[in-house]
């Protein structure tokens, strides 16, 4: 387990960009795990750059998203899938058929569920997983108490979540109340992690994830199990860590 700490919100940007470009060119047809959340978009943003200056290649990549809202279908502006054609897809050279996000309007989420895990095993598996954390210490829609075996299936949204996320909503209400999630087992099976935070309000969520006890009550403490895991944290969230 490697813990960087940056200055900047930039520096934390480009080290994780620089990090996945490595694996892309070492691997070209890289399996990637990607995160929606404001966290990861200074990372998208390098990744364009470093595709549009650097020729970085991702026509072979293939990538499977963490979550998707419950209920709201793909063009929906407030989707995961909607956000991840904007903020990365749309601006490199990604076959879009190669790109996963899960079906919020699936007419059988539970099955539409398990044929997730189905895909990603028979990809062969997540070889990069980029993730973010919420302020209670989810990871994906893994609130808190989500079990160390669970996978990708319908989950209830904590009030905490709900009320973070309704930044993105015309009002509260408009939140979905329901997701699909990728499963703890699920990320702890993919073969390198990178989790990523910035800013003071995510401090109690990263010394709780480093330095806590390992607890599915901060279902991102998990992690320090996994064996090949970075955690990349501006200085600010980085704030209270000891170590
Ligand atoms: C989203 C996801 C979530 C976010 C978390 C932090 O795909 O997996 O766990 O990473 O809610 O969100 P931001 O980055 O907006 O603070």
């Amino acid at each position: 387990m490697e813990v960087r700490v940056f200055e900047t919100y930039e520096e934390m940007s480009r080290h994780a960009a620089r990090m996945i470009a490595e694996r892309i060119k070492a691997k070209p047809n890289l399996v990637l795990g990607l995160a929606t959340g404001s966290t990861p978009v200074g990372t998208y943003q390098e990744l364009i750059r470093l595709h549009k200056e650097e020729g970085l290649d991702f026509s072979q990549v293939r990538s499977f998203n963490l979550d998707e809202y419950l209920g709201i279908a793909g063009d929906h502006d407030q989707s995961y899938r909607y956000f991840m054609n904007a903020n990365l897809f749309d601006h490199i050279n990604i076959d879009k058929a190669n790109t996963r996000v899960p079906d919020g309007t699936a007419a059988d989420p539970a099955a539409s569920c398990q044929q997730y895990e189905e895909d990603i095993k028979a990809g062969g598996g997540i070889d990069f997983q980029v993730l973010g954390v919420g302020g209670n210490g989810h990871i994906a829609f893994n609130e808190p108490g989500s079990s160390r075996d669970s996978r990708t299936r319908v989950v209830d949204l904590d009030d905490a979540t709900i009320k973070a996320n309704s930044r993105f909503f015309d009002s509260v209400d408009d939140v979905p109340k329901q997701a699909i999630s990728m499963g703890m087992a699920t990320i702890m099976e993919t073969k390198e992690v990178i989790l990523l935070a910035n800013k003071a309000g995510k401090a109690d969520a990263i010394v709780k994830t480093i330095e806590g006890p390992v607890t599915e009550a901060v279902p991102a403490s998990l992690l320090q199990e996994h064996p090949n895991v970075t955690f990349l944290v501006e200085k600010e969230a980085a704030g209270k860590l000891t170590g």
